[in-house]
């Protein structure tokens, strides 16, 4: 396996990471829901959109810093919530929340993590995010919401596309479950992966720690398809973002937005920013990518409100190309988590490297100096076509 800084482009931390993790996780991050096809649309889409070369413009003194909601960011992008996360690497949520740090950009933690609140807010010292997935027992919800504020999380990020789980048939097939079930597949995947093995061996981290401990009936909680069928509410409203915010005191960022009206229905409701995400392509397969519709989510709201995307984004030209239809950020799930598989905390830092150093490239061979005057002038052309509804333009 090359060392880390040999490692040139994601696709390479793709490859370390499946030699090093256990398949039912390297699947469970590398899996759409049904066929696929919204997943690889992400990626697609982005490479249908080719950038506009300037040259004899002065490329000195770059800067490609930002804020994404109050937080500085060496770079827009931020860290997406990912489920399971410890499971990529033992302690997985707080190696990653550690690189975030160091590098300076935003890092998200999720409910469906296996580090706690708790465990991650221990083991750094700036704010991180926390993602919020509202479920049928609110009571639990007031209480995991009241754990991000003592552990002085600086803004949530609801996730409305996950009211019940899209089909993912890697994991059924898998059987994926955490911690993992001692079956003999298993035992001999642990063979053939030592390191991995050896380093859950050194945590106590094993389950889903947000959850597991903090409410009744889910002492043995172990598949996230078993929990999400009987606890993610598929009553969930618009109220709630307003529920949320309330309660939570802070800024709330709105994820898995792929529609203009629901954009404006979420900001209506109080969210402070918007990602436009598709959840990677793991719920609706067959919804467009996260690229093709976030201009129409910036037209829809953009101007009063940020709007970030997640999908698909694999180096710094998917991010600058983010950027110029109108992106106010980006976050990275899988590229991070690829990382982390492949070399822990060195990994996840890694991977920001890459990102960083082909975003920057990027932006001068583009002839920007400032991450912040990136626009459409930037775009030769966009090879996508446009909005088909069978109900007409509006809808
Ligand atoms: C959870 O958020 C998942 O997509 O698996």
């Amino acid at each position: 396996m090359p060392s880390l800084d040999k490692i040139l482009t994601i696709e390479e931390m793709m490859a370390a990471a499946k030699r090093k993790v256990p398949k039912q996780f390297f699947d469970y991050a590398d899996s759409g829901a049904w066929t696929e096809s919204t997943y690889r649309a992400n990626q697609e889409d982005f490479q249908k959109i080719k950038l506009r070369q300037r040259v004899a413009v002065n490329m000195e003194g770059r800067s490609l810093a930002t804020t994404m909601t109050g937080e500085k960011a060496s770079m827009p992008v931020a860290i997406a919530p990912t489920g399971l996360t410890g499971m990529q690497s033992a302690d997985g949520e707080i190696k990653a929340a550690r690189a975030a740090e160091k590098f300076g950009v935003p890092f998200t933690l999720s409910t469906m993590a296996i580090c706690s609140i708790e465990d991650v807010a221990e083991n750094t010292t700036k704010p991180f995010w926390f993602q919020l997935y509202v479920m049928r027992d609110r009571a639990f919800i007031e209480r995991l919401i009241d754990r991000a504020k003592a552990a002085k999380c600086s803004a949530l990020v609801l996730t409305m596309d996950l009211q019940i789980l899209g089909q993912r048939h890697k994991d059924l097939r898998n059987g994926m479950s955490a911690p993992p079930k001692f079956t003999p597949r298993f035992v001999f995947e642990m063979a053939r992966k030592p390191a991995w093995a050896l380093g859950m061996l050194g945590t106590k981290r094993h389950s889903f720690r947000n959850i597991v401990g903090h409410v009744e009936n889910a002492g043995d909680l172990s598949k996230l398809s078993v929990w999400t069928a009987n606890q993610f509410d598929p009553a969930l409203s618009w109220k709630d973002v307003a529920w949320v915010k309330e309660r939570f005191g802070g800024p709330v960022i709105v994820k898995g937005i792929l529609d203009a009206d629901d954009a404006k229905a979420a900001v209506a409701h109080g969210a402070d920013a918007i990602i436009v995400s598709n959840h990677g392509g793991r719920q609706l397969d067959g919804a467009p990518s996260s690229i093709r519709v976030l201009p129409e989510i910036v037209d829809a709201v953009g101007k009063s409100t940020d709007v970030y995307l997640d999908g698909g984004i694999r180096s710094g030209q998917d991010v600058l190309k983010a950027m110029a239809l109108g992106a106010k950020g980006t976050f990275i799930g899988r590229a991070f988590l690829w990382g982390l598989g492949a070399g822990g905390e060195a990994g996840v830092t890694r991977t920001l490297q890459i990102i960083q150093r082909e975003l920057d490239i990027t932006m001068a061979l583009c002839g920007e100096r400032d991450i912040h005057d990136v626009g459409l002038h930037n775009i030769y052309s966009i090879d996508l076509p446009p909005r088909n509804s069978p109900l007409g333009a509006n809808g």
